[in-house]
């Protein structure tokens, strides 16, 4: 399906050629170990502004910077308090974000004119060689069109942002599949601005109780209060009984209409029934979530049945992009 030129397995040479564009002020897909990011020279302002373009992404909605080691974090962030050095030994490289006070070499354009940072180390080994080869920290949003869901396979990026990348680096199926977790060090007490990849136990663990943003206002990182992961179709997310009960309700042809998500304790099958894995099989879910959202999404249902995970470790991410996906899916409906 996609093939063009742009599109490489990251060999040597290609990491080489990305790194170069990176360098001259372009965009480049690759991959890290939560979701696609699309990344730009992060000190470069108008390589950041052409990442605003290629999204369609509204220009208050900061984006995090990736560096390739704590070093290279404390140079961009004003402050490093313990938290942040604890959780940056624990959980770097990986899918953990720290929102710190910034430094001013940091431009406005990254940051949405707020006065903080957001980094973190990928834990994947082409966003790595990237970062080295190019000398340079690499501000990068997940690389799809805002609104739909962020791409965990490259093929993904590809549909949203085609020709808007210099080059695209495959680096396979991401292994995470949700995006990190953003965590505020900059505030009063540390706070979860978006659950993610680490889990608020994890993190608690190191560092003590912390604190949920409100749901709304301005706590909250500032791209959660946008239309996010939403596939074309509405989505509803229910629990065993109310799916049960919704199949009983639906004739022949309702059922049809609908794309459904499920475990595999509801014991159901079907051409238009995708069955995940185990309810508890969180880590799943989160892997296959989004790639699963746009497969079904192109089979062109009229709803979309997704059946709710716990709330524990990944779960909580899986269920907070769930819960945007039908709550944009609602503010869409006539
Ligand atoms: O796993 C990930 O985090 C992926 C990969 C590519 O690293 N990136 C990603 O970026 O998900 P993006 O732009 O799709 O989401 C970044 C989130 C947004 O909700 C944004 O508002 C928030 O982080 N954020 C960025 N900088 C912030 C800051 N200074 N203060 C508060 N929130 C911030
Ligand atoms: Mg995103």
């Amino acid at each position: 399906m996609v093939g063009p030129d742009s599109i490489k397995r990251a060999d040597a040479g290609q990491l080489a050629a990305a790194a170069r564009e990176i360098k001259r002020g372009k965009l480049v897909v690759f991959p890290t170990e939560t979701v696609y990011g699309l990344g730009a020279h992060a000190l470069d302002a108008k390589a950041v502004a052409a990442i605003f373009e290629a999204k369609g992404r509204p220009n208050d909605n900061p984006i995090i910077v990736h560096v390739g080691s704590i070093a290279a974090a404390k140079e961009l962030a004003r402050t490093w308090p313990p938290e942040a050095e604890r959780l940056a030994k624990k959980f770097w490289p990986g899918p953990l974000t720290l929102v710190l006070p910034r430094n001013k070499v940091v431009p406005d354009a990254v940051t949405g004119g707020l006065d903080t940072v957001a980094l973190r180390v990928p834990d994947h080994p082409v966003a790595l060689d990237l970062l080295r080869l190019s000398g340079v920290p690499i501000a990068a949003p997940s690389a799809n069109r805002s609104g739909r869901p962020s791409p965990t396979r490259i093929q993904d990026a590809y549909a949203d942002l085609g020709s808007a990348a210099a080059v695209y680096l495959d680096g396979g199926p991401c292994r995470i599949g949700v995006e990190s977790t953003v965590i505020s060090l900059a505030g009063p007490r540390p706070t979860i601005l978006r659950s993610g990849g680490i889990s608020r136990v994890a993190i608690e663990k190191e560092i003590g109780p912390v604190a949920d943003a409100p749901r709304t206002g301005k706590a909250l990182a500032p791209g959660m209060k946008y239309r996010h992961y939403a596939p074309n179709a509405p989505l509803v997310v229910l629990d065993a009984i109310q799916i049960r009960q919704r199949w009983k309700e639906l004739d022949e042809e309702g059922r049809r209409a609908t794309q459904w998500i499920v475990s595999r304790e509801l014991g159901m099958a079907g051409n238009n029934v995708t069955v995940v894995g185990g309810r508890a099989d969180v880590d799943v879910w989160a892997r296959r979530l989004f790639a699963l959202l746009r497969d079904i999404d192109a089979r062109n249902p009229k709803t979309i049945v997704v059946e709710q995970v716990p709330e524990t470790g990944l779960g909580e991410a899986v269920m907070g992009r769930l819960r945007k996906a039908a709550a944009a899916a609602k503010d869409e409906s006539p």
